[in-house]
């Protein structure tokens, strides 16, 4: 029985406000274990946590694998080439196949948005969404959230403005609904090309709204933060800007305008960067950029959910 209102977190909105504080509460205890020399507890032993992979994948796929070994869960990871997916086996009977094996959580990260759904209409574990297509990162966004809680204090009145390939971007799915569910002001920043038609129809219905611009340089010095999102190539099928170089001279973030930034204001990224696109190498750097303490911060808000999902105290005390 979870111990949040939803049995699946498929994308940001699947939780509430309070869920979202029980998991950045319980992040926090763990996040203070993970700094420890012996860093595992036994708290998911006997529990089998399935990775399942169909994309390429760092921080969110090592992540979620070094949550389940420091909770003691047994971990099996999988991923297109080596099983019978690249045979051609539907993602329906996968689910069927991992369903009778018992497993106790899978997390999933697809091309095709909505395959983590199909997941939970065929098997009876909690599913997580790690990404799916250009829909939703919820996991990137609640350790996103945590990192911004953390720095700030609170999230509320927070200036965040999130700065490229809003279009194609499934970490932007997540974080702009989180950011206007507690209350931060969102600004959606990139080329016309790379913005929604209609971004009042984003954010989170009763919670902040979002607005939108073009112009990089008239909001940074507003800005608690800068949340810089790489441009999916990987996704683009068309082309809406003339070339990186010309992206990175309007949108990147640089020396130069890292000194128009407030002195509190931090950089953030969900990454991988490419450098010299939308960071240059000194802001990927600097002390402003929280990026690795972002992944850092990962590990912990994973560990939370694994532990709620599967059960875990509501008060947010690990055990
Ligand atoms: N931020 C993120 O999802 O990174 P990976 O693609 O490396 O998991």
């Amino acid at each position: 029985m979870s111990s949040l209102s939803t049995q699946h977190v498929l994308a940001l909105h699947d939780l509430n406000v309070s869920d979202i504080n029980l998991i950045l509460d319980t992040a926090r205890s763990f996040k203070e274990i993970n700094e420890r020399p012996i860093k595992k507890l036994p708290t998911l032993r006997g529990r089998t946590i399935v990775n399942f992979f169909l994309e390429p994948s760092t921080r969110t796929r090592v992540s979620f694998e070094i949550a389940a070994k420091r909770l003691s869960a047994d971990g099996i990871n999988f991923s297109s080439s080596g099983s019978a997916t690249s045979k051609g086996e539907s993602l329906i009977d996968t689910a069927k196949t991992l369903d009778a094996m018992n497993c106790d959580l899978v997390i999933i990260r697809h091309k095709y948005a909505g395959s983590p759904y199909i997941l939970t209409q065929n098997m009876r574990a909690p599913v997580i969404n790690g990404g799916d297509g250009k829909h939703q990162h919820p996991t990137q966004a609640l350790l996103d959230l945590y990192t911004m809680r953390e720095h700030f204090g609170s999230i509320e009145g927070l200036k965040v403005g999130i700065v490229g390939d809003i279009a194609h971007s499934r970490v932007c799915g997540s974080l702009i609904e989180g950011l206007s569910m507690l209350g931060a002001q969102v600004t959606l920043i990139a080329p016309p090309t790379l913005l929604p038609v209609a971004p009042e129809v984003l954010g989170y219905p009763g919670g902040t709204p979002v607005t939108c611009t073009s112009d990089l340089e008239s909001v940074l010095p507003e800005l608690d933060v800068a949340y810089m999102l790489r441009i999916q190539l990987e996704r683009i099928e068309k082309a809406p800007f003339p070339s990186l170089r010309e992206y990175a001279r309007l949108f990147g973030i640089n020396t130069k305008r890292m000194a128009m930034m407030k002195p509190d204001a931090i950089i953030m990224h969900p990454g991988p960067v490419n450098r010299g696109v939308e960071l240059s190498s000194e802001a990927v750097d600097t002390a402003k950029n929280l990026l690795l303490y972002q992944v850092n911060a990962g590990v912990a808000v994973r560990m939370a959910l694994m532990y709620l999902l599967l059960g875990g105290d509501a008060d947010g005390t690990v055990s």
